[in-house]
């Protein structure tokens, strides 16, 4: 027998307010044609003011927590994958935590940008593989446009703000690739590319927070190819074909991005959950957000074969394997 994580709850939260191309066009020297046909994306959700990052995930760990039956008091451990936290430090978890009444769980950050939901439900799972939890709070949170250059047309038309959140319980499995729950993951980074993509401000550097800097083009190129690899890497390891793949939940950037690498798995796009041209790209939460999406509307069924992608800042990229 094998000890696994089994996702029994998910939730999610978009902030009310949603800024389309159009009100871009008003404020930066762009077109809804430009955006849509370059990205895939079509309006995002944008934070309100005063409104946090950990607001956005205590609001989508409450609804994960209502949707598996728990209460606060069972969480053992909150991981929240973020680049944006409210503050410095202490770490957006540990609000989340408080908010929520989960006192005798312990809280912390993850930051691995895009790629951060996927790291902290690989921490989770280990934390639950090796016994030292039964039960996770997996969330991935950001107020992303809070980064942005408003006047940088080549960045500020691609990101939004929300949070989705899963629970994991721990579950006796068989040890096969039939399992339920978290089957693998599969991490990576390479601190070399950093100029591609990165933050212009922190703590240490300049005091403050900076904004979104990205060469898309360059970005564009290495994401396709490291995503795929980690698919097949993902896929390999449990021994499992792209036609045994139910549904590819990716990392939500450029729906460009998630054509290129369905096609270069031989996997149709039917297969691929896209929830971009709605929320844009949204760092950490992207994944947990689209998650929540399929899952409410039926698309993931028990049993199905689920693979989760993401490539980020850093560079970091990413692949889970999990069966619902
Ligand atoms: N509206 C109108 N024109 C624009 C805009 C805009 N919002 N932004 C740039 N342009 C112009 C440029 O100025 C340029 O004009 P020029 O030819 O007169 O110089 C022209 O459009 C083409 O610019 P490119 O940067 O070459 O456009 P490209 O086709 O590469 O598309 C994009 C840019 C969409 C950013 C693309 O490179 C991309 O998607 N890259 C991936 C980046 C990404 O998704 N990053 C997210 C974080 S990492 C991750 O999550 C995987």
């Amino acid at each position: 027998m094998t000890r696994r994580a089994r996702v029994v709850g998910y939730g999610s939260y978009l902030p009310e307010k949603v800024f389309t191309n159009s009100d871009l066009e008003k404020i930066i020297d762009t077109t809804d044609e430009w955006i849509s046909s370059r990205t895939g994306i079509r309006e995002r959700h944008v934070a309100a003011e005063g409104e946090m990052t950990s607001h956005l995930a205590t609001r989508a760990s409450e609804a994960a927590l209502a949707n598996a039956g728990l209460d606060a008091s069972g969480v053992d451990v909150i991981v929240l994958g973020t680049a944006t936290p409210d503050e410095t430090f202490p770490a957006a978890a540990t609000k989340v935590q408080s908010a929520l009444g989960a006192h005798q769980a312990f809280a912390f950050d993850i930051q691995a940008a895009c790629s951060g939901f996927i790291y902290a439900l690989a921490v989770a799972d280990n934390f639950i593989r090796l016994g030292q939890a039964d039960t996770a709070l997996v969330i991935g949170a950001e107020t992303f446009t809070r980064l942005l250059d408003w006047k940088d047309r080549s960045t500020c038309v691609l990101f939004g703000d929300g949070a989705g959140a899963v629970v994991l319980k721990a579950s006796e499995e068989a040890g096969t690739s039939d399992d339920r729950g978290v089957l693998s993951t599969h991490l990576h980074s390479d601190g070399r590319q950093h100029d591609l993509l990165y933050a212009n401000g922190g703590p240490s550097l300049n005091q403050v927070a900076g904004v979104v800097k990205m060469e898309g083009q360059e970005v564009f190129r290495h994401a396709v190819s490291r995503l795929s690899g980690v698919l097949k890497e993902a896929l390999e390891a449990n021994g499992l074909k792209p036609e045994d793949v139910d549904w590819v939940v990716p990392h939500q950037a450029n729906r460009r991005i998630l054509e290129s690498t369905a096609r270069k798995l031989g996997l149709p796009m039917e297969r691929m959950v896209v929830t971009v041209d709605r929320h844009a790209n949204t760092s950490a939460a992207s994944i947990p957000l689209a998650l929540a999406v399929a899952a409410a509307d039926g698309r993931l069924k028990e049993g199905d074969l689920v693979l989760l992608e993401a490539m980020g800042a850093g560079f970091t990229w990413a692949a889970a394997a999990l069966r619902w």
